[in-house]
């Protein structure tokens, strides 16, 4: 048995080349741009030895299979497939992990990233002087191409709103078209959100220096096949990113929405309670009933805000709220136990009242996480 390491097969004091650059997209049902996209690449890229990763969230339109079919004959192309998760920032996070390139690019599936930018952008990189390079819809020469004006506004709001988590000057921090060197990434990775679709930001904001980039300019294309899966929730899940930035380092912003939404639920058992003893019902009936209506309604919440992007549906979702109203029930015991031992020590009222809420609140939360939540599967 010869016991040396492989060391890859090079020849001493050389290096193989291959895979100089990956280019990591995102898909979400977009079965019908990626063998175009491919194309693209092969011609804008020739010279370079590139490889393309699909990260893809279990696509229902089989943009998977259409990955795995290209890679068959194809070995430039690569297909990581994740069930059961969702989101842009992770999976590009995810597709960065998983190739071995020193330079990595990330670009949606949609055509809507002029890909003619590429070979610039990785001999702006090959300089050495720079650490990433952001395709920009905001400096001269750049454009919006015909996103409508409600989404350019919001963008710009955006942009005002990312200056609190990133002080570099950067015109287009909401692009999603990049390209860095891997050291950068490595660098920021262990301190990324990971939350929400904003992965350039979140770069910008968890690296531990300040990042050298310089913008190229492109304009933004209009989507050919398929529709954007950015809907009315990218502004939330934007400004958990930002929140989690601020304070997460702190407390996690998840707790605190996940005590917001409990603080809501004392209020709905409250209302239901009342309505019940209204309507002559006996007080351990109605007691019961708000309950429950109190911890349907923060499981829903909690799934739709708090675990948007773990959240769960269909027979998932009926597991799901089994598992959160028994996680709170004993979350209450707890409660009432530590409560009990805090008021019987001599404490105050709220004194006991506070303390058993926090321990409730802490216990209910780990709970939701690893359980209801949770992402083994
Ligand atoms: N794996 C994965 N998971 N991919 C996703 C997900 C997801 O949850 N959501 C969207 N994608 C993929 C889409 O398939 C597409 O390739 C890319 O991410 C961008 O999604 P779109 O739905 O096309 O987004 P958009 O065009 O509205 O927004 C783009 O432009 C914004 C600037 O206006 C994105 O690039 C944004 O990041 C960018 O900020
Ligand atoms: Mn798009």
């Amino acid at each position: 048995m010869d016991a040396t390491p492989y060391d890859g097969g090079a020849a001493p004091g050389q290096a193989w080349s291959s895979r100089q650059l990956a280019v990591v997209v995102p898909t979400l049902n977009e079965s019908a741009n990626v063998p175009v996209l491919v194309g693209l690449l092969h011609e804008v890229l020739a010279g370079i030895e590139w490889e393309v990763l699909f990260v893809d969230d279990d696509s229902r339109d089989g943009t998977p299979d259409v990955v795995r079919r290209l890679a068959q004959t194809d070995p430039r192309v690569r297909c990581l497939q994740r069930i059961g998760r969702r989101g842009l920032s992770s999976a590009c996070i995810e597709g960065i992990l998983a190739t071995s390139a020193p330079v990595v690019a990330v670009m949606d599936a949609d055509l809507q990233h002029d890909e003619t930018l590429l070979p610039q952008m990785y001999a702006a990189l090959a300089g050495g002087d720079l650490d990433i390079v952001v395709a920009s819809r905001y400096i001269p020469g750049g454009g919006t191409g015909d996103l409508d004006a409600k989404r350019v506004a919001i963008s710009g709001l955006a942009t005002k709103l990312s200056r609190l988590i990133v002080k570099s000057d950067l015109a287009d921090p909401m692009s999603g078209f990049f390209m860095l060197r891997r050291e950068v990434f490595s660098g920021a990775v262990r301190h990324l959100s990971g939350q929400g679709f904003k992965i350039l930001l979140d770069i910008f904001a968890s690296s531990p220096r300040k990042l050298r980039f310089r913008e190229l300019a492109f304009t933004f294309r209009a989507r050919r096949f398929g529709e954007s899966k950015l809907d009315s929730m990218v502004a939330w899940e934007y400004l958990m990113l930002i929140a989690d930035k601020l304070v997460g380092h702190i407390i996690p912003v998840r707790f605190v929405l996940f005590a917001l939404i409990g603080g809501l639920g004392v209020v709905v058992n409250l209302l239901v309670l009342r309505a019940f003893l209204g309507l002559g019902a006996r007080f351990s009936v109605a007691e019961t009933l708000a309950t429950i209506a109190a911890m349907v309604c923060n499981f829903m919440l909690n799934n739709k805000f708090t675990y948007r992007d773990r959240r769960l549906k269909g027979a998932r979702l009926v597991r799901g709220l089994v598992t959160f109203c028994v996680g709170c029930s004993i979350g209450a015991v707890a409660n009432i136990g530590i409560a009990g031992e805090v008021f019987g020590d001599g404490s105050s009222w709220w004194l006991a009242g506070l303390a058993g809420a926090l321990i409730g609140a802490v216990w209910n939360y780990a709970i939701a996480s690893t359980y209801t939540w949770g992402r083994a599967k």
